[in-house]
């Protein structure tokens, strides 16, 4: 039996794992602590019977909370089962050019997996030797660009200044900015979508809200992105977003005060954990996202990865990342635990 051809070239993203057993999990940047408590409530009060109909196709009242929070139109919202699907779909909406489309080197690894899919030629940029992203470099000819602000695994954030002179250069083809992590201490350029028409911001409700387990993340951008996202979503599948994940990510959006507690706590800790690092004489890259990339030191990043996995810890390993490990940021409890083990694993 033959599969289509299009498998041949296909090169499949590959999750962090989720273990089975019960581990300390610091490998794929969720969250550690709970979503708004009110959402409890909803789930508590939710009538079951709705659940024998589609949902809105069109997530109406999703879009127009987003809206009221962003003081835009709910026009230029989408919303996709998780990020992965909003970028999934602008891969195909945006990026199938003549022309390649321009990423960092080191970045979320799904870009490249999208331009295998759809046959998209694309172009890699090499971070700066301090890691941070170049965005001088990728002033060339270019079909559409993207790039993760802040960027994973690195946690390097691009200023709004930088960001704003990158657009004067490139208005032809879109530009769209992953800002996955962009709610643990960097400026978003939403409000730059006003000026600049081919500039799609995309961000999820996984990280900053504590919802990876409901796979909801969402694009803003003008309305002619927006209908020609909507365009292909609906070519594929009308009702991607369920009816209870749809109220879930209106509380949570609602409850800012919630979200701004929640993400100061994390980067509190984060800032916590990279000083301890860096007395141990790890090397520790500035982060502006709920994870930190370190290099630690007298033992190899792959040792390291093993022995705390031994110690009921998951962290993320890169083979391509010289010697550097990953550390999504866990509870203060966690973190305590991650430190004593470090120490008991260097002595
Ligand atoms: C930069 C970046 N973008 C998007 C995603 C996907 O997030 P989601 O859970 O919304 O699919 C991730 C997940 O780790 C990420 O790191």
């Amino acid at each position: 039996m033959r599969m289509s051809y299009k498998l041949n070239k296909l090169n499949p993203y590959i999750p962090g794992e989720q273990p089975y057993k019960k581990m300390i999990k610091l490998n794929t940047n969720e969250n550690p602590y709970p979503p708004t408590p009110k959402i409890n409530n909803l789930l508590k009060n939710f009538n079951y019977y709705y659940l024998r109909l589609y949902p809105d196709p069109t997530t109406i009242n999703l879009r127009k909370t987003i809206a009221k929070i962003y003081n835009i139109k709910y026009e230029q919202i989408f919303i996709g089962n998780g990020s992965d699907e909003v970028l999934a779909l602008a891969f195909m909406t945006f990026f199938c050019q003549k022309l390649p489309v321009i990423m960092p080197t080191i970045t979320y690894s799904f870009y490249p997996v999208y331009c295998k899919l759809y046959n998209i030629k694309y172009k890699t940029i090499p971070l700066k030797t301090n890691f941070e992203i170049n965005l001088n470099k990728m002033n060339i000819p270019n079909g559409g660009i993207i790039f993760a602000n802040p960027n994973t695994p690195t946690g390097h954030a691009i200023s709004y200044i930088d960001i704003t002179n990158f657009l004067d250069i490139h208005k032809e083809y879109v530009v769209l900015i992953d800002e996955a992590y962009i709610n643990f201490g960097s400026e978003s350029a939403i409000p730059l979508i006003k000026k600049y028409k081919n500039l799609l911001i995309v961000n999820t409700l996984s990280k900053a809200y504590s919802l990876a387990g409901i796979r909801i993340g969402f694009a803003i951008g003008s309305t002619y992105l927006i209908k020609g996202l909507e365009k292909v979503k609906n070519s594929f599948n009308s009702y991607p977003i369920d009816i209870i994940s749809e109220l879930i990510a209106i509380e949570a959006i609602k409850d800012i005060k919630y979200l701004k507690k929640n993400c100061n706590y994390i980067i509190y800790i984060r800032d916590k954990l990279s000083n301890q690092l860096t007395n141990f004489g790890f090397t520790v890259l500035p982060s502006k996202a709920n994870f930190i990339l370190v290099k630690p030191i007298n033992i190899s990043a792959k040792e390291m990865f093993d022995k705390l996995r031994k110690h009921g810890i998951l962290i993320r390993y890169f083979n391509n990342m010289n010697n550097y490990i990953r550390i999504s940021i866990g509870t203060i409890q966690q973190m305590n635990y991650l430190i004593e083990t470090i120490k008991y694993i260097l002595k």
